[in-house]
């Protein structure tokens, strides 16, 4: 291992990250291949978290670096406004192509908080168009993460990221309570048995604010950031069903579940219950180039298609909404997940997988393992009076042995590139056994 020379840490104000306690003990990534980062000293680290769950088919894919190159040489950049290119509509088609029926219209962003935020616009909007503009109202869910934006944090559920903004919320949002639940559902494998009703916890929100206000429920499928919090059996089917009955669009959030990762291309199709629109980031370009999309119902893109000819029918876009370099990687990373199979190759690897998840069990501090396609979550009891340290401890030891995984609270998530082996999967619980029984 050569010892090399670090960047000035100073300027650079981290996202999500203890600043302070980094810039002391700095831990960098150099250089990625496969399945594995490497440090600036050569060390390997095995990639137990896709990145950040985005690079579904692992890192260092030559086709994506030559369709984005070769787009660089062509045409840099253009606008989308009132302009077009081909890589925009090829790559709306073949996402389209891929998601459930009906759900065919694509509107592109540049993360997955601008596709939760447009999405959420898109929904009060389709309810004034079509002259119901009192549905104003947005149900999100306790526990849930959409993203960073306004809108994003008002749906979301996650304590941290909402209280320094308490003030500046979204008006008239309301939550359903979240589903995870230890005391019934603990060392489940796949989707939990109980807890189907709590959807029924819209019914009590219509109860309380009336249908005729509500607009949109969003929710993630699996919710990925906060730790791996799956649908009891049975969920999402019951939520789709109360939307419908009441007028309420159904919105999930697959910036995480995406792209493979549950075993279809989408979690929608993975559990069978179609929303009436999708978000999407992170795996649409394999992680290469930022870029997000929000995927919509026909007819919800049909009923703005209105108005006096020349008149634009949404007021929304961002300079770079379908920016050629992400087109051309989302272009290819599709190409490679069709040609290698990797959108369903989570389903054919997901008995080893959860075998490897739950041999976890019985280790010390370990109070649940979860599975679900290629995602898993190992639940640890706290330290008293120390929430998040013992996983963060876990987190940091693994990187020290050469396994990046991912932790929020006391919850270790892993989400490995779609192009894993046995063997990988072998390494990562191997490590994190040995890791755990200290
Ligand atoms: C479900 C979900 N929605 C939205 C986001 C935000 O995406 P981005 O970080 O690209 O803005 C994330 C990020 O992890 C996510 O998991």
């Amino acid at each position: 291992m050569k010892t090399v020379a670090g960047p000035d840490l100073d300027a650079l104000w981290m996202p999500f990250t203890a600043n302070r306690q980094f810039k002391q003990a700095p831990r960098l990534l150099a250089r990625a291949q496969g399945m594995e980062y490497f440090t600036p000293e050569g060390r390997r680290v095995l990639d137990g978290a896709a990145g950040l769950w985005c690079v579904n088919a692992g890192h260092g894919r030559g086709e994506i670096t030559a369709a984005v190159t070769r787009q660089l040489e062509t045409m840099d950049y253009a606008p989308n406004f009132q302009m077009g290119h081909g890589p925009g509509f090829e790559l709306a088609t073949a996402l389209a192509a891929l998601c459930p029926p009906d759900l065919n219209r694509v509107f592109f962003t540049n993360s997955g908080s601008e596709a939760v935020d447009t999405a959420l616009k898109i929904a009060l909007a389709y309810h004034r168009v079509r002259g119901d503009a009192a549905r104003t109202r947005l149900i999100g869910r306790e526990r849930a993460y959409h993203g960073v934006g306004f809108g994003g944090i008002s749906v979301g559920g996650i304590v941290a990221n909402r209280k320094a903004w308490a003030a500046s919320m979204l008006p008239g949002v309301d939550h359903l309570r979240h589903t995870h639940d230890l005391s019934r559902n603990a060392f489940s494998r796949g989707l939990p048995d109980h807890g189907a009703e709590l959807a029924d916890d819209l019914e009590r929100l219509v109860a309380l604010h009336d249908a005729s206000t509500i607009a949109a429920v969003i929710v993630e499928p699996v919710a990925g950031s906060t730790g791996v919090l799956l649908p009891p059996k049975g969920y999402l089917e019951r939520l789709r069903a109360i939307c419908d009955r009441h007028g309420i669009l159904l919105i999930f959030d697959e910036v995480i579940t995406g792209f493979g990762r549950t075993g279809s291309p989408f979690a929608a199709q993975e559990f069978g219950v179609t929303p009436d629109l999708i978000t999407m980031a992170k795996g649409l370009t394999n992680g290469c180039v930022p870029m997000g999309a929000v995927v919509a119902r026909q007819a919800i893109h049909d009923a703005f298609m209105q108005g006096p000819p020349g008149a634009i029918e949404l007021f929304h876009g961002y300079t770079y909404s379908a920016h050629p370099l992400a087109c051309a990687a989302g272009l290819a990373t599709l190409d490679i997940y069709r040609r290698e199979g990797l959108l369903t190759r989570a389903r054919e690897l997901s008995l080893r997988w959860e075998d490897a998840v739950h041999s976890l069990r019985g280790r010390p501090a370990v109070i649940d393992t979860r599975n679900c396609g290629l995602i898993a979550g190992i639940e640890l009891e706290p330290i008293p009076g120390r929430p998040g340290a013992r996983a963060f401890e876990v987190f940091r030891k693994c990187f020290e042995r050469g396994l990046l995984v991912r932790t929020t609270g006391d919850i270790v998530a892993l989400s490995p590139p779609l192009i894993i082996e046995p063997t990988h999967i072998d390494e990562i619980f191997g490590t994190l056994a040995s890791v755990l029984q200290e």
